[in-house]
């Protein structure tokens, strides 16, 4: 039986509202809550609990694989026959990508910053393994990477394929389906609605974007605030509303959110993209030894840090209840591995 064939791979048009497009059933969901256990350090305060996101499936691992299960199925219905993306050496998405289209079936050319690591590590060891082609851009290249998945899509077209190109972090009106989605898996699991605040980690805004759609379509008064691992504040404000009024368009529903209601928090991401600084270093290193847990250097190690900062700032009242979505990020932990021995 072909993945095509395969009843996992079918798309489901029975989505939980009658304006959601079609969804291929790629990630195991829905993913657990637990808990965040007591860790040395962590400030008194609120209650904290884990949405378990880093547990979408193996390979498939973190956030992006519930956006792509929308994304692809677009890509399905439009009769492509190979994807195209972008992101940084160590993208968690296009090695999502990589793994949705070997499972599918589809090509995959992905158009990655920097230069070739050699040996590959991490998520790139892993999008050559699962045969993905990898073209590298330069940083201005990368700057101008719509322009740059355009071309792409073109030669291929030249060569007689059917692209289909997909965004950074697949965050566009499609891809925020994937945490509206998550959001009704909430409700299914505690319908008693029990968080006032959904945190995670912002590095191309479609989740922040996608839960701020699903807790208005699901008239949840719950909070999204998310903290950035790149950029500037502004740039995701800006690409948080460009998903929202997207979204509005192309689904005609009536979202409008003023620049004030997102909530994105600046001063966690460190020195760069990927570097991580020893604060944050000593908190993952506490998550792996104290609870078992682990956590990247690139997203969700600066979130955890940030979110643990602004607890012991007194920025959240003692009565409120958190959820921290895990967005994954293994792979990338695994790509700087020095980092964390050397600070033993
Ligand atoms: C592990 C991980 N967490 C969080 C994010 C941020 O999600 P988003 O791109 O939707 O802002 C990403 C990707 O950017 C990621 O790979």
């Amino acid at each position: 039986m072909s993945a095509e064939d395969s009843p996992r791979h079918s798309i489901e048009h029975a989505a939980p509202w009658p304006l959601a497009p079609p969804r291929l059933r790629l990630a195991h969901l829905p993913t657990p809550i637990e808990p965040l256990p007591p860790l040395s350090g962590w400030p008194a305060g609120p209650r904290v609990d884990l949405k378990r996101d880093d547990l979408t499936g193996v390979a498939l691992s973190g956030n992006k694989i519930r956006k792509l299960e929308f994304v692809l199925a677009d890509a399905r219905e439009q009769g492509a026959d190979c994807l195209v993306t972008c992101g940084g050496a160590q993208s968690n998405h296009a090695r999502a990508t990589s793994v949705s289209a070997a499972r599918l079936g589809l090509g995959c050319q992905l158009l990655l910053a920097g230069t070739p690591e050699t040996p590959p590590r991490g998520n790139l060891l892993l999008d050559r393994l699962l045969g993905a082609e990898v073209r590298w851009l330069t940083p201005a290249q990368y700057e101008q990477r719509d322009l740059e998945l355009q071309r792409a899509a073109e030669r291929l077209e030249a060569a007689g394929q059917r692209p289909y190109v997909i965004p950074e972090g697949a965050s566009n009106e499609v891809g925020a389906w994937g945490y509206i989605a998550m959001l009704a898996e909430l409700v299914a699991q505690h319908p008693s609605r029990p968080w006032t605040h959904i945190v995670c980690a912002t590095g191309s805004g479609g989740t922040h974007a996608g839960l701020l759609i699903g807790s208005r379509l699901l008239q949840w008064d719950v909070r999204v605030r998310s903290y950035l691992v790149q950029r500037t504040r502004d740039y995701f404000v800006d690409q948080v509303l460009r998903i929202t009024e997207a979204f509005a368009a192309r689904y005609e529903v009536p979202l409008e959110f003023a620049r004030e209601e997102i909530d994105i928090v600046a001063g966690f991401e460190g020195p760069a993209y990927a570097e991580p600084y020893d604060e944050e270093i000593a908190l993952i290193r506490a998550a792996a030894r104290e609870g078992g847990l682990l956590f990247d250097p690139v997203y969700t190690g600066k979130a955890l840090t940030g979110l643990r900062a602004e607890i012991a700032a007194r920025r959240f009242a003692p009565d409120d209840r958190i959820l921290f979505v895990h967005t994954g990020g293994i792979f990338g932990l695994l790509a700087q591995g020095e980092r964390f021995l050397t600070r033993a």
